[in-house]
């Protein structure tokens, strides 16, 4: 199936419910991840696998990437993923429950070249005022790419952000971290740019 390559995320209009994890999840344990443009990458399949008792959300604003992935989820009859479809931005802000998630994966996020598209980038101040009040204490955000000017404007949003810092998570990106774009990019010799942030102050 053709999958469109960029999807404008500002373009997408839709709101969402609050999030009732119990009712999605019975066997909900307190614990929810949240995965920002999964695309046709494994990793959130693998990361509910790994960890059956908590609840993984993702979202990715291309319909038919959802609804892939979705199917991949019925087939494995894994109980313990909710995908949803928008913009992630609008997805965090409306869903969640303040402090309510334990991490945020982004990985590779459309890096949107042109000067007259960078609006449609994910990662900015606003989007990390909303971050901020949806993590929990200890939350952490998990950012890669391999775009070298993206990496740079996304280490500088953060760091300008006096609620942030740096968390040291070598086993996670080491030994954990595998995404389909990841291995695109190994394969082409493009070096990926990664970091683990979390709030300051809240250990
Ligand atoms: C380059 S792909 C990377 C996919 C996957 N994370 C990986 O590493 O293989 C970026 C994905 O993020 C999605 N995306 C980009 N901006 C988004 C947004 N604001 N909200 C939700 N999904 C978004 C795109 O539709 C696309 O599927």
């Amino acid at each position: 199936m053709r999958i469109r390559t960029h999807t404008n995320p500002l373009s997408c209009i839709k709101h969402f419910e609050k999030l009732d994890a119990v009712s999605v999840f019975s066997k909900f344990n307190g614990k929810i991840d949240f995965e920002v443009g999964f695309g046709q990458s494994s990793f959130i399949i693998n990361h509910a696998l790994e960890n059956n008792d908590q609840l993984v959300v993702g979202i990715d604003v291309r319909k038919k990437t959802v609804d892939l992935m979705q199917e991949r989820v019925n087939q494995n009859n894994i109980k313990n993923i909710y995908l949803t479809h928008g913009n992630g931005s609008v997805c965090l802000a409306e869903m969640f429950e303040n402090e309510s998630l334990d991490n945020i994966f982004i990985f590779h996020p459309d890096p949107w070249r042109k000067a007259r598209h960078h609006k449609r980038r994910l990662i900015n101040q606003d989007f990390l005022a909303i971050v901020q009040t949806k993590l929990k204490k200890d939350g952490k955000v998990y950012v890669s790419t391999d775009v070298d000017f993206l990496w740079l404007e996304i280490v500088q949003t953060f760091d300008a952000n006096a609620k942030f810092t740096r968390f040291e998570d070598s086993e996670f990106w080491t030994n954990y971290y595998q995404t389909r774009w990841n291995e695109i990019s190994k394969e082409k010799n493009r070096q990926t740019f990664f970091a683990t942030f979390c709030l300051k102050n809240k250990f």
